[in-house]
């Protein structure tokens, strides 16, 4: 085959071995062979309706073209560094293929619109299959929160215990974030429903083309409506790594949660062994791998946003190389967010909630203090004194080693006479998960009726 330049008519000389394959792309950006002949095959059927090519060119062309991707799909393309990138390895391919015709299919579309465009395709399928991974693990978090919405825990704040919460309110918290990273997804890919292809390389092109029918083609919900700005800016993208960026981030403080959870000190929860892996030199090891090593990959994908956001700005327009520079983060975000989000999935059903370890953590810590404050200020006392009464008993707790339940009522009233033998009723764990019976309250009745809600939503989103 032939390696000449298929843009090399105006140079003299060969370009230097080393800048060819400094400058070369294929390695990477053969991922978006599959796109690029949707491309170039809704551009060569633009073209014939509008009799720019002949029906006979465009049929050599999309044949031409399915048998190239019949070949990469069974590994028998043979992928050169000298044609640079993936667009003109398929171009330069089908030429040697069909001739002439193969020639033509590069009328009035610019490198810079064919990967604009591919990019656009790839990323919209890939957020596709993230949502469907993502709408699993929701599915799963919501299984699991219904089975634990009367299980109680202590909430934290600071890491200290503060007030007793449902397990199933918790997993709640986490299918919230998760539903916002959901939205923003479908957000940007909602966004990134544009087509560049017909802005060739920044101006357009002097061919009477038909943008619209090409970007229906592609599935697209129209051309970009300017050419210098459809082939320069990558901002899609760079939305897509922040929209990933926040996902991994939320999934980084849920591995975080379920490491601290399954340490022998706490004991809240066990990670199925599938989950788990041993240590090569402490024989009692269990080390919950798949959520630290999620909890580490967050940190490459802000690492992507950053080189993306970097990448683009100050950059004139239109169309600069530093673009080619786009590809190897956004795939690397894509591939690690996807697996990151389907070994989540996979484990939330192989947790196994320890309810006993939870409820005797719940017992330490006096999280019923705020319900006991509450109680004095039910009785009439000011919240700011019911405040300095409670902080009292909790010191007389710590000193006597005891918590306030077990306190008697009349040691309790020492602290204040207002207090009566119904008070045992608000010291309870479950008396204060169940107070807290309003939209958004931790109460088991409340986060059924989330859990309710959120199954309809889950059920009414389309990807
Ligand atoms: N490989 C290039 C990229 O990924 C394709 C576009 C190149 N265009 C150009 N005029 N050099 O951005």
């Amino acid at each position: 085959m032939s390696d000449k330049k298929l843009w090399a008519g105006r140079f003299s000389e060969p370009t230097d071995a080393f800048v060819e394959a400094f400058t070369a792309s294929v390695e990477f950006d053969q991922r978006l062979a599959p796109q690029d002949i949707r491309g170039s095959i809704a551009h060569a059927t633009m073209l014939a309706r509008q009799g720019i090519l002949s029906a006979a060119e465009r049929d050599a062309i999309v044949e031409g073209l399915e048998q190239i991707l019949a070949r990469i799909e069974a590994g028998q393309f043979a992928w050169s560094v000298a044609r640079e990138d993936v667009h003109m390895n398929i171009e330069a391919a089908l030429t040697e293929a069909i001739g002439e015709a193969g020639k033509k299919l590069h009328t009035g579309r610019s490198r810079n619109d064919q990967v604009a465009t591919d990019i656009r395709l790839w990323l919209r399928e890939e957020i596709a299959a993230l949502r469907a991974e993502l709408s699993r693990l929701r599915g799963n978090l919501l299984d699991l929160a219904e089975r634990e919405a009367e299980t109680i825990l202590p909430g934290f704040t600071h890491l200290q215990t503060a007030q007793p919460i449902t397990f199933g309110h918790h997993l709640m918290a986490w299918f919230e974030m998760l539903e916002r990273d959901d939205g923003r997804l479908a957000d940007c890919a909602r966004r990134a429903k544009r087509c560049p292809l017909g802005a060739a390389a920044l101006a357009g092109t002097t061919f009477p083309i038909d943008r619209e029918y090409t970007a229906e083609l592609l599935g697209f919900d129209g051309p970009c409506r300017n050419s210098l700005d459809a082939v320069s800016d990558r901002d899609f993208a760079i939305e897509f790594a922040a929209a990933a960026s926040l996902l991994m981030m939320h999934l980084s403080r849920m591995s975080e949660e379920l490491i601290v959870w399954s340490s022998a000190q706490f004991g809240f929860v066990t990670l199925s062994d599938a989950f788990c892996t041993g240590s090569s030199i402490m024989p009692q090891k269990k080390n919950p791998d798949v959520p630290e090593l999620i909890r580490g990959k967050s940190g490459r994908v802000f690492g992507h946003l950053m080189a993306l956001l970097t990448l683009m700005k100050s950059q004139p327009l239109a169309y600069n190389k530093d673009n080619q520079e786009d590809k190897e983060p956004l795939f690397d975000i894509a591939d690690n967010l996807r697996g990151s989000l389907k070994v989540f999935a996979d484990m939330i059903p192989a947790i196994t909630p320890n309810r006993e370890r939870m409820r005797a953590a719940a017992l330490q810590g006096f999280a019923t203090a705020t319900d006991l404050a509450d109680y004095l200020v039910r009785r009439g006392l000011p919240f700011r004194d019911a405040h300095e009464v409670v902080g009292k008993a909790v010191a007389h707790c710590v000193q006597a080693g005891c918590d306030l339940a077990e306190l008697s009522l009349d040691t309790l009233r020492e602290f204040s006479p207002l207090i009566e033998q119904d008070v045992f009723e608000v010291l309870t764990l479950e008396g204060s998960v169940a107070a807290r019976d309003h939209v958004g309250g931790t109460a088991p009745a409340q986060v059924r009726r989330a859990i309710a809600e959120a199954r309809q939503r889950l059920a009414g989103e389309s990807t």
